[in-house]
């Protein structure tokens, strides 16, 4: 362990610990700063700041390392599925045959969401974006799942998380039906979770529907590469609303909400509009171009990260999926030729060699989200659905970590100092 960090202030010396993580850089540990010598850290973006101790998801951004529990996001990928991973995610362990079976099990007993709540989106316009739907109806489960809202319980705490894992799928999918005007499919949990989700999304009532294994496949890994990702802005959300103590459905509504922006998992949706406007390989030049000028805000949607400064190990997955979901289906898109070519002439173009910019995660999934039938609008509802497992597991480590506190950071005020109210008439 490294000495003490000292802060030199006005001649006074003030010592600090240095904590160590398991892995991962050293962190100076300043919780008594403000009280010993009245000053405050200024960090605006968080980017040199540890919000918390968690033993969840580790990412070495600088090697592209994205581990949960440990083990690394592409042997997960490849040998897991999502069950599994929601399972580790939750209790930190890999689960044997028996205990993955009892958790399948148990969340699809929760598949179903109360008949009241479907009305619900009755009230919404049919236009209306899945994500907007999707933060009214989760934020609503709160009104309806009275049993299970008490924190301080672990076994409300895990009820709540299996109800919000389990819910999600038969959510996103209702917000889709609902937009095409299509009745809403009931789940039929002899299917996997994600076999489900694709009959409530793409299978109709009056005829029978067969879960395609490659796609189902594929969409599972999706949803295992989106399962958590440390300190991201949604999750943070969900810790923030979580640390005053409310119900984990409005803190996952939080979540939902946070995650929308494009800066975050709308960047999907984002991505998959840029490549069509782009269109073909030969005006790739024109956008890197602008992508570089300062005064253009139009950015590489899909690049850049502000943890990976190196290939996000989610995206070589992705874009191996893409090629897979292509072939099951005999179909092709020249928007995939198109983000090829655009990550081979961005990865050689020094602008982004110096700043670090690499394709994330959301530059291959909308092409591969795109190819199975989703529309643009659905693809965050989707990194939402998978999200939610990740906002889940870190809601409640936050709430069992007896060093929780209300989320508080502090400002550095800019604004007036004191002064008198000047009564109208005499302003
Ligand atoms: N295209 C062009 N330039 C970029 C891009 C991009 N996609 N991303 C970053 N830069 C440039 C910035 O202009 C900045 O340049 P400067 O130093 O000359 O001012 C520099 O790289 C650093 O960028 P910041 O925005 O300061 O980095 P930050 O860590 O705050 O942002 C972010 C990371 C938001 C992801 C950013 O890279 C971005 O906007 N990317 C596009 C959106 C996107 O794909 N988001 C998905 C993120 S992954 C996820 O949420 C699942």
């Amino acid at each position: 362990m490294a000495e003490d960090a000292k802060l030199i202030v006005d001649n006074k010396s003030f010592d600090y610990p240095v904590l160590s993580g398991s892995v991962g850089p050293e962190v100076v540990d300043i919780r008594k700063l403000y009280g010993q010598t009245g000053m405050f850290t200024y960090d605006p973006g968080f980017t040199s700041t540890a919000s918390c101790e968690s033993a969840l998801t580790y990412i070495d951004g600088d090697e592209g390392v994205l581990l949960h529990r440990g083990y690394p996001i592409g042997q997960l990928a490849e040998h897991s599925n999502f069950m599994e991973v929601c399972y580790l995610l939750l209790n930190g362990e890999l689960p044997s045959q028996l205990e993955l079976g009892n958790f399948s099990y148990t969340i699809s007993r929760h598949t179903m969401l109360h008949e009241q709540l479907m009305s619900f989106y009755k009230g919404f316009r049919r236009d209306a974006h899945p994500m907007a739907i999707m933060c009214g109806v989760v934020g609503a489960l709160s009104a309806f799942y009275h049993d299970s809202t008490d924190i301080a319980d672990p076994l409300h705490r895990r009820i709540s998380s299996h109800r919000l894992i389990a819910k999600m799928p038969t959510i996103a999918a209702a917000a889709y039906k609902y937009a095409l005007g299509q009745p809403f499919m009931y789940p039929d949990n002899s299917l996997s979770y994600t076999g489900n989700f694709m009959r409530m999304t793409f299978g109709v009532p009056a005829e029978p529907y067969e879960v395609h294994p490659v796609v189902e496949k594929a969409l599972d890994r999706i949803f295992i590469l989106h399962a958590d990702h440390e300190q991201n802005a949604s999750t943070s959300t969900v810790r923030l609303a979580g640390s005053s103590g409310a119900n984990p459905f409005a803190c996952i509504a939080a979540g939902i909400a946070c995650l929308w922006g494009p800066a975050h998992g709308g960047a999907n949706e984002a991505a998959l509009n840029m490549l069509r406007e782009i269109g073909t390989p030969e005006r790739i030049p024109h956008y890197i171009e602008r992508a570089k000028d300062k005064n253009d805000p139009f950015r590489l949607m899909g690049f850049g990260h502000r943890v990976y400064k190196n290939y996000d190990p989610r995206a070589a997955v992705m874009q191996k999926t893409v090629r897979e979901v292509f072939a099951a289906l005999k179909v092709t898109d020249p928007v995939f030729e198109t983000a090829l070519r655009l990550e081979e002439l961005a990865l050689s173009d020094p602008y982004f060699i110096e700043k670090k910019l690499f394709p994330n995660v959301d530059f291959y999934s909308g092409i591969i989200l795109s190819a199975i039938g989703f529309p643009t609008t659905m693809f965050t509802a989707l990194f939402a659905l998978a999200r939610t497992v990740g906002w889940v597991a870190q809601w409640n480590e936050m709430i069992s970590d007896p060093h929780q506190k209300i989320g508080r950071p502090r400002q550095l005020y800019t604004g007036p100092a004191e002064r008198d109210y000047v009564p109208l008439g005499q302003r």
